[in-house]
């Protein structure tokens, strides 16, 4: 008999992982809420257009596409910037700005499959429209971090890489290049770290081999690691562009030491994006044992929406994937078991008693209580044995001597300890135990 599995890099959530997942959601959710983003969603499927020469050639490459029974070009979405770009662009005149926006939505890449990468994934993504200066950013590492803090991550387990392409622009500028030259050496820079010198294979193809002089000073450059060492080594090279640039830098960075955040920033000019559209400050997370892959990546993309065919807005966004985050929290032990287990089991005698402990049941559900019952006569022994690996806190148990008495026993399933209430008083001895309803 043929089985079937499913494709390759695609998951499936059984209950247990699907209660990880929620429990991801539900913390991004309310953290951005906390900071007034507000929620928003869009399909699935989309023109294959959108993503062409917006996102990029890696991501263009991966796209899963095809051609729909209308003969219409499109494809499953592979992340949701040119989207939620269009959704802004189309109302931005009536939207109150800043625009605070945030989803939580599943993505598909054709990606070579590994740890922490599958080719269909879920982000958080969160993205502010309107704000033109580094105010944006800081509101959004600001979310990002707490993102992370609010599953118990430390500094010790995450931090932002901190980049900016304006910067590198500004400096290569500076140091002669054109455009092309720039664009390639910026490609190379975004491969540096995992391939070293062979990274700049394009560049020597298009140009020759690259000047000793030019290359010492861009190794240099990736090598700077804080602010003070920006300005010293960017100083000298004057410029109007590029000492504006160094006061958003400054700005951004007290803005976020302000809020207590800095210990979870670090300036790395390695960080450039893949990405087509950034054209600012971009920043990624990692874990700091250097372990996984990305955690979470954005950055300041200002031309997109007018690149879309609206009325070009300044945007800035980042998201976060479930995956390599799931795997992070899970080695740092941060991960709970968190299936709801139901908070009170009835165990019932037999089907005479069946009634007086549905009617009972019902009105503990209608409470807000988590109640579970078997729905087949058992013995009371086996039913226990339910009731415990359920991992409810209560039994009520309905048995005839009992309810001819008008009475319920009630069983902590933690000291086993029991007694007899009326039965008029479950809901309120219930509520007197566990709190709430
Ligand atoms: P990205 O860097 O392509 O950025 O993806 C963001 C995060 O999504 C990654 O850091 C990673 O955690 C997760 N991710 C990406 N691809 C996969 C995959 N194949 N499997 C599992 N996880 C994956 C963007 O998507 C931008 N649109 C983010 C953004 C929002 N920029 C501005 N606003």
């Amino acid at each position: 008999m043929a089985t079937f599995q499913t494709l390759p890099g695609f998951r499936e959530f059984y209950p247990e992982d699907f209660a990880r997942r929620n429990h991801l959601f539900q913390l991004w959710r309310r953290t951005a809420n906390t900071f007034g983003f507000a929620e928003y969603d869009a399909p699935v499927l989309e023109p294959l257009e959108l993503y062409k020469t917006k996102s990029g050639d890696e991501i263009e490459g991966q796209l899963f596409s095809f051609t729909d029974k209308g003969g219409r070009e499109v494809a499953l979405r592979p992340e949701m910037t040119p989207t939620v770009c269009r959704l802004v662009g189309a109302r931005a005149n009536a939207l109150k700005r800043p625009i605070k926006w945030f989803s939580i939505g599943e993505f598909y890449r054709y990606e070579r499959m590994q740890k922490g990468r599958g080719r269909c994934f879920f982000q958080f993504n969160a993205d502010i429209f309107g704000e033109p200066g580094p105010e944006a950013e800081i509101e959004l590492i600001a979310l990002l971090v707490q993102c992370f803090s609010a599953f118990g991550l430390t500094e010790s387990d995450f931090y932002v890489r901190l980049s900016d392409r304006n910067l590198w622009f500004y400096y290569l500028e500076a140091l002669g290049l054109d455009d092309v030259r720039i664009r390639a050496v910026l490609g190379a820079i975004d491969k540096y770290e995992k391939m070293g010198d062979d990274a700049f294979k394009d560049y020597t193809a298009q140009f020759g081999p690259i000047d000793p002089a030019l290359k010492a000073k861009l190794l240099h450059f990736l090598g700077l690691k804080s602010l003070a060492a920006l300005e010293e080594t960017l100083a000298p090279l004057g410029g109007d562009k590029l000492q504006s640039r160094l006061l958003d830098w400054r700005k951004l960075l007290a803005g976020l030491q302000a809020m207590g955040l800095e210990r979870f920033v670090e300036v790395d000019l390695g960080v450039v994006r893949g990405l087509a559209y950034y054209t600012g400050f971009v920043f990624e997370a990692f874990d700091r044992k250097g372990e996984l892959r990305a955690l979470a990546g954005g950055g300041r993309y200002d031309d997109l929406i007018g690149k879309l065919g609206s009325p070009s807005l300044p945007a800035v966004g980042f998201a976060i994937g479930d995956m390599t985050f799931a795997l992070l929290l899970e080695q740092r032990g941060l991960m709970p078991n968190v299936v709801q287990a139901p908070e009170i089991y009835c165990v019932i005698g037999g089907e005479s008693e069946r009634k007086a402990a549905f009617g009972d049941l019902q009105a503990l559900r209608a409470a807000g209580y988590r109640v579970d019952y078997p729905m087949k006569e058992l013995a009371f022994g086996k039913q226990f044995k339910a009731a415990a690996e359920t991992g409810a806190k209560l039994a009520l148990i309905y048995g005839s001597e009992e309810l001819a008495k008008g009475v319920v026993k009630i069983r902590d399933l933690t000291d086993r300890s029991e007694r007899e209430i009326p039965r008029s008083e479950v809901l309120q001895t219930v509520r007197d135990l566990l709190g709430g309803g």
